[in-house]
Order: structure tokens, then sequence, then C-alpha cells
């Protein structure tokens, strides 16, 4: 099904006697936007009341005044349209919205904008368009947009950086926040909602700064001269948005921020699959292996097969491979990677083609360390020779700062993730980005692009107190409102007994005095593959606390590639419950921070008049994360979609479900 409706209802507001105030409502009529001319301030409504008072709208650039518009017309439009995606939490979607564009002219005549705003029934958004016709550039110094809360309520965020996400998560009133990183949800009585942004191009990302009583304003990375950005006369900016719903999960389910993307740039999408995969990285994390080639080297030819002999026998379509190439020396000092200089112990070719004849994708890996001209100038030449090889998976790193006091999050950043999404894209490669720009939905047009990191991901548990039991109940009320990450969870040796007994480690990255851990139950490890959404989901564990252990069976069952997502319970921070389906099998995830927890979960999303064999990956009664976190049990069970499931969780825990037919 495919309908768009274009309405081109064309209002002309530029006499003194009208009112200087649009309005656009969502086709529900629930979410209203309004836009006042006079004060260039808009104001958001959640049924009938004020959500977002009247916040100020503006730019300012060193070239243009953007000041005194008239308002030349206000267009109106709706859409109704299904579009379909390779791969995501749904491959179906429906983008139903209003729109309105006030299309303004300045005083002076020489900036014409527009304000281009849309309603959906899941939220709001809005952006700037822009043509200054005289200039060919534009230096935008400050992006004026406002959200002031008309009523104070909760706030759950990251603090604002514009160098790294990966910081823990807080709840604040928003009385007492002073400054986030979107997405930055909130509850203000009954509506929950998230402020965010989508189509994320050329532009800084968007950070909010306290500036009143609840009030916040975007506060673009800047370059390093100050100024925020440079960008064409004639430019469009990313979208402001709200995410807007009655319940937390209701932000989870919503797809305002894809349908805020365009469709597709890259017409045959064959080639980019979801995969499950393992990897050589997880002892180097914990310290018994390195990256450099060492007597300590990971990725060497003999593990690699090892990996890909897993892999082969586990329904594991690929395996990673860091430190696979010259320079691991140098992190953290010149940062000078080679990207085709395999080491000497790491024979590529033989690699690639042990991997392919056991139908195993072999990923590849280019840490920077934040050095972008020293891989802006391999790019093309490595991605190239990756492709030649048969490495068409990239996972790429920025951990480092970037030279020339370039920010991470700056035009500049921005500029060049996107650039190595789109020379990947030709060559067909996808990438998978850490330490990233955030997700802002990109994947619909260049569905290359993954997953990515851009928060706090497994790795924290292996060098540092760790993540704490909220944080991954956390991460889908937050973080993953922009896309899919790439988390990496999976720890079946959680109090790394066996990395303790290794007479090879050595701590790295943490002072001594830390006692690491994964602070979890092994049954939220599991239950974490269906919740933290990826389309490549790696179990991060290394092999050997895999090999021969009966839970593992879950992820041999899992499949990345699913069809349709609901979650169906939570609270940021607290708990989650969420359920996927792949092909015509189900797979639901649920998890809770430090409290115990039973959910009752009606199964009514399973297919009418069929029976599924239920196979239970629950915590042990005696289960808790702190002090007996491996005891679990898998119990089996025939269920139907008029039966509910009692989900019980121990203090930390979780539980996984995977639902498959029944054989008759
Ligand atoms: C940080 C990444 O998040 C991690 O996955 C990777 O192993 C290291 N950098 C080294 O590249
Ligand atoms: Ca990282």
């Amino acid at each position: 099904m495919k309908q768009i409706i274009f309405s081109a209802a064309v209002v002309a507001c530029c006499c003194a006697a009208c009112t200087s105030v649009a309005e656009l409502s969502s086709p529900d009529g629930r979410n209203t936007i309004s836009f006042d001319a006079a004060t260039m301030t808009y104001a958001v409504l959640r049924d009938g009341d004020t959500l977002i008072r009247p916040s100020a709208l503006g730019i300012e650039t060193r070239e243009a005044q953007f000041a005194d518009f008239e308002v030349a017309r206000v267009r109106r439009a709706s859409a109704d349209e299904t579009w379909t995606q390779p791969w995501g939490e749904n491959k179906t979607m429906r983008d139903r919205h209003n729109e309105m564009a006030v299309e303004m002219r300045s005083a002076d005549g020489r900036v014409r904008l527009t304000l281009r705003f849309r309603a959906f029934d899941d939220g709001v958004g809005f952006r700037y368009e822009w043509q200054v016709p005289d200039a060919d550039s534009l230096t935008v110094t400050a992006e004026k947009t406002e959200f002031r809360f008309a009523a104070d309520g909760d706030s759950w965020t990251i603090p604002a950086s514009f160098e790294t996400y990966e910081l823990l998560y807080r709840k604040l009133p928003l009385a007492e926040l002073t400054d986030a990183n979107t997405p930055a949800t909130f509850r203000v009585g009954d509506v929950y909602g998230s402020i965010h942004e989508a189509a994320l191009y050329d532009y800084p990302e968007m950070t909010l700064r306290k500036t009143g009583e609840l009030a916040f304003a975007s506060e673009l990375a800047p370059l390093p001269d100050g100024t925020k950005a440079r960008v064409p006369g004639s430019f469009v900016t990313p979208w402001r948005t709200i995410q807007l719903g009655d319940r937390a999960v209701d932000l989870i389910n919503s797809s305002l921020i894809l349908n805020l993307n365009e469709p597709s740039k890259i017409e045959d999408t064959s080639w980019i699959r979801p995969m499950k995969y393992v990897g050589v990285w997880w002892g180097m994390h914990l310290g018994i292996e390195s990256w450099s080639m060492d007597d300590r080297h990971g990725a060497t030819t003999e593990n690699a097969k090892r990996y890909i002999d897993f892999a082969a026998a586990n329904n594991i379509q690929g395996v990673l491979f860091e430190g696979w190439n010259e320079g691991w020396e140098s992190w953290g000092g010149r940062q000078a990677f080679d990207f085709t200089k395999p080491y000497a112990d790491f024979d590529v070719a033989e690699i690639v083609r042990y991997a392919r004849e056991r139908g195993i994708e072999v990923i590849n890996h280019h840490e920077t360390g934040g050095n972008i001209p020293n891989y802006e100038r391999q790019l093309e030449h490595a991605l190239a020779w990756s492709a030649e090889q048969g490495m068409r998976n990239l996972k790429t790193g920025y951990a480092g700062g970037f030279p020339d006091g370039y920010l991470h999050h700056s035009q500049y950043g921005v500029r060049h993730y996107q650039k190595v999404v789109e020379a990947a894209a030709a060559h067909r490669i996808t990438v998978n980005a850490h330490e990233p720009i955030k997700d802002c939905g990109i994947r619909r047009t260049w569905p290359n692009m993954m997953a990515r990191e851009g928060a706090r991901g497994k790795e924290w548990d292996a060098w540092s107190a760790g993540n704490p039991p909220s944080h991954e109940v956390m991460l889908p009320f937050t973080r993953l409102l922009g896309g899919p990450m790439d988390f990496t969870p999976g720890t079946f040796d959680i109090l790394y007994e066996r990395t303790r007994r290794s007479p090879r480690r050595k701590l790295w990255n943490c002072g001594p005095e830390v006692e690491m851990r994964v602070n979890t139950t092994l049954a939220k490890q599991i239950a974490e593959w269906v919740i933290i959404y990826s389309p490549l989901q790696m179990a991060s564990d290394l092999i050997e606390n895999y090999e021969g252990h009966p839970a593992f069976r879950f992820f041999r069952d899992f499949d990345a590639d699913c069809d349709w997502s609901r979650a169906l319970a939570g609270e940021p921070g607290e708990f989650v419950a969420v359920v996927r389906r792949a092909g015509g099998n189900f797979f639901l995830g649920a998890a809770t921070n430090e409290e115990a927890r039973t959910l009752t979960l009606p199964l009514d999303f399973l297919e009418q008049g069929t029976t599924y064999r239920a196979t239970i990956y629950a915590d042990g009664p005696d289960a808790d994360w702190k002090s007996n976190p491996t005891s679990y049990v898998i119990t089996e069970r025939d269920v139907t979609a008029a039966d509910t499931l009692e989900v019980a969780m121990a203090p930390g825990g979780g539980q996984a479900v995977t639902f498959m037919p029944s054989e008759k």
C-alpha cells in the first residue's frame, strides 16, 4: 500500500489584520504545534494542554541577518504512506502526518526562510530551510531554538558533551537539569516525550543548555574558531524533534525519527544483511589478549580459525577481528594506523577463504584513534582493498581526540562520519561506527549504516566499575530512540572467573583497585540480545565461555533479522519488556534494574490459532545480580496467543523467551 496525498492549501498571511499565528495538528488531533511569526516562537500542545510554552526559533549567521521576517505564505500538506526497509525493528513503516511550511522573507529581502513543521500522532518535528541567493556560503554562529517546558517533570539524560556519549544516565527533575545530550527523554504530567534530531547532515550536533526556568536552548558543537558551521547559501537543517506518547514504551514504538529521514539512496540493498557475530574482542578489553602483535596477540590466524569454526557451528554469520592491522603500537600516541597492512601473524587471504568455505563473513575493523587526516588519506584505498579481500562489513572506531582542535560532534565530525558511510556504500560495505556521531535515523537513507555505539557499551564492564543494573533498561528509552546500538551484550562469565585465573592478564585502562565484573544476572545478559536492538548482534564473551553452555542455545536460535517489534512495558531506568518477530518465530526480552520484579505479559502478539513451544531462560529462584548472578533455569512449555506469561526477574535480572511454532 502506498498512498500519498498532498493537498497544497495555500494561505497568504502577510496583511496586518491577519493573525500572525499558524497551527498544525497531528492526524489524530492530539498533538498541536503552533507558530507565531510576530514573535518567531513555536509552542506545543498535547490534548489541548500546553507542553512547550512559546519558545524561540532562529538562526544567526555572520553574513546575513535572519531577522524581521514577514510571512509570504503558509502551505499545508498531508501524507499517509507505507514504506519498507531492508532491515530494522520493523520492516514495514507507516508515515502519517500533517505538514505546514511557513515561507518567510526578511525585511531586507536577502533571506528566504521556510519553517517546515510536521505533526505526527507520535510527536512533532520542524526544521529551518533557507536561501540567501547572494551568498555562496554562510557562517552559522548560533541556533536559537528553544524548548521551554510549561511545567516541571522528570528527565532522563546524559550530560551535554561535544566529545563523547559514553556517560552515565541520570534521572533529574527538569528544574534541576542544566545541560543534556539528546535524545533527552522527559515526563511532564501524563506525557512522555523525548527531544532529539533527525537527518543530521553537514551540521553540528545539537545539545541542550538551560537558559531559564524550565527553559533550554539548542547549543551546537563548535568549530575550533568558535563558529558553529560553514554551510551553503541554500541549506536545510536537521529536524528538531519531540516524540510524544502516553506510555514510556510509546517512545520506543515510535517511528518519527525514521519518518523524518529521506528514502534510501541505495537502490539495490540486497547485499545489506543483518547478522549475529562473535569476535576477537573481549579478550583485549579484559586484558588477556592484545591488539598489537606481541606474545598476547588476539588476531592471529590460528585464533581466527577457532572463532570461525565456533561461528559456523552455532548459526552465527560473522566474526570480527580487532588488532589485525599495523599501527596499534601507536594507539594513544601518533595514531598512525595502516588499514591495508595486516600483522605478519594474521593471514587475511587464508582467513577469508576459510571463513567463506564455512559461510562466515569476516568483519573488518578500522580504529582511527581520531586521526581523521590519516584515515581520510587512506579511506578510498582501504575500502577498495577490504572489498577485494572479501571483507564487506566494517567496524570503525574513533577512540582518541581529533586533531587541530576539532570536536567529535562538530560539523567536521558529522561530515567525516557521513563521508565514510557514503564511500563504504560505493564499495558495498556496511558500517558499524564506534565513538560515532549520534544516530538521527540516517539508516533509512543509507541502509549500509547498520549500528553504532554512542553510549556506554559492554566494554565499560571490563575496565571500570561497570554499567549499573539500571543502564541497560535506560538505553531503550534514551539512546536507542535514535537508532540501533552495537552494545555487544552476552557475558556468561559474569565474575570473570576464567580471566582472573589467566596468567596472561594485564590490567589496562583502569585502576587495579576496581573490582571488575558485570552488574547483571545471566538471564539478563540473554534478554539484552532482544532488548538492545541491533541488526548486528554480538555475543561478546570469549567463545570458551559459551562452548557447551546450555543457555547459549538462545543465541543459536535467535535471529538478528527481525520483521516486527513491540515494546510491551517499561519505565526508563527501571524495567523493560520487548518482543520481536523474525519469520515465524518470536523472541521476548525483559529486564529490570536493582529491583526484583514480576511482569504479567499477555501473549496476544503471537499468531492466533498457532501453538508455540516457549523456551524460557529465567533467573533462578535464588538469583541476584550481586550475590548469585549465574543462577538460571531453562523451562519449556506450549503456549498460544490466549495465554499470559508471568515474567519473574531477580534483582538486576531478566528473562528471555523464544516462541517457535510447535511441530504438529
Ligand atoms: C572502543 C570501541 O568501542 C571498542 O569496541 C574497541 O574495541 C576499542 N575502541 C578499540 O578500537
Ligand atoms: Ca567505545
